[in-house]
């Protein structure tokens, strides 16, 4: 993704690994400053997932795995059973930070997979450190494609609504809804983007405008109850969202509020589109009722920025997700294709 510091343009992507330190854009930080938070073992890095210093499916995904491969790097013994151990206790606290996003998961037994085969410690260390590369590499191209493929559904003049962040920031690099957002700018398509504010961490407001903007992506922020309007007005052509976790079904778990921007564009006649890479899909979920939704601190709701907006003693709920059920979405955009709820089965 291209940033602008002062009056340079820089290429960066999300995560990176660098000399054994686990390398992040600090997303609690955006847009006021641009910092770079640095993750010196495999706990920091799963306390910076845990706090979101990193978030969004693809890119807790390619975090995660270079958090496995800083613990195997960690182990200075010779004993391959002691390293996995070191690795077991690793995976429980990475995998422990959020339970939404499957591409943790997947990310996590990646890297296990690919070590399983050694009995010495030098060589499983260094399989360790290959595979987490590969793995934010792949999830990088593969983000790259669904730009590309996704790219054919925006036509000139289109106005796209989108949920929450699903841009660069949230993957290695390109994002998953916004890639083809993306391409289609590249493509030189006269194209605007209505922005979710996306309460209550304002993923939206904070990210996903951030990133337009750094593109100049003409857009617009708009409150999370304003989508209808816009939908009924006849003002927005298309719906791009990611997702978090995909079950066998087709359903799709995404950033709260999805659900209702997808029952809205059934009953405007809007075609609703999900982008997600095949590390998001979980065939161990037969539908959406098993997925895990992460439910949040109250303090998200009741709190914007540190400023309390509810009366002294109301609490509140706060889920982080919600399932968008799969007769809602007229496709979903991957690296291999669009694929419609019928035939995630057989991916
Ligand atoms: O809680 P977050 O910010 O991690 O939630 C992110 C989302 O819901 C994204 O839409 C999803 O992870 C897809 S990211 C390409």
């Amino acid at each position: 993704m291209k940033v602008k510091i002062g009056k340079r343009i820089k290429d960066y992507r999300t995560v990176w690994w660098d000399k054994e330190i686990v390398n992040m854009i600090d997303q609690t930080k955006l847009p006021g400053k641009f910092e770079i938070y640095k993750a010196e073992n495999y706990r920091e890095t799963a306390d910076a997932i845990k706090n979101m210093v990193v978030r969004g499916a693809p890119a807790i995904g390619a975090t995660a795995a270079f958090g496995m491969a800083q613990a195997a790097l960690e182990f200075t013994g010779s004993d391959f059973e002691k390293l996995k151990l070191l690795m077991k206790n690793a995976e429980k606290i990475i995998t422990e930070t959020r339970p939404t996003a499957y591409d943790l998961f997947h990310a996590v037994n990646f890297v296990k997979k690919n070590i399983k085969n050694f009995d010495s410690v030098k060589e499983a260390k260094e399989k360790a450190l290959i595979a987490s590369q590969e793995y934010a590499d792949k999830s990088a191209e593969n983000c790259r494609k669904i730009g590309k493929s996704g790219e054919k559904l925006i036509k000139d003049n289109f106005n796209i609504l989108t949920h929450c962040n699903a841009g660069a920031l949230a993957c290695v690099d390109y994002g998953t809804a916004i890639a083809p957002i993306r391409f289609a700018h590249y493509n030189k398509k006269k194209i605007h983007v209505f922005v979710d504010e996306t309460r209550p961490r304002l993923q939206g407001a904070k990210l996903t405008a951030w990133e337009l903007a750094q593109e100049r992506i003409p857009h617009s922020i708009i409150a999370d109850n304003a989508a209808g309007y816009f939908m009924q007005n006849g003002e927005i052509d298309i719906v791009i969202v990611g997702a978090d976790r995909i079950a066998g079904n087709g359903d799709v778990a995404n950033k709260i509020g999805t659900y209702e921007k997808a029952v809205l564009a059934k009953e405007n006649g809007i075609p609703f589109y999900v982008a997600a890479p095949l590390t998001t899909f979980d065939m161990n979920c037969k539908s959406g009722k098993d997925i895990v939704i992460e439910e949040r601190d109250m303090n998200e709701v009741l709190y914007i920025d540190k400023i309390r907006i509810s009366p002294k003693n109301s609490k509140a709920r706060n889920p982080g997700f919600d399932v968008t059920p799969a007769r809602y979405i007229k496709g979903i955009i991957t690296e291999r294709g669009i694929l419609k709820a019928g035939e995630v089965r057989g991916i």
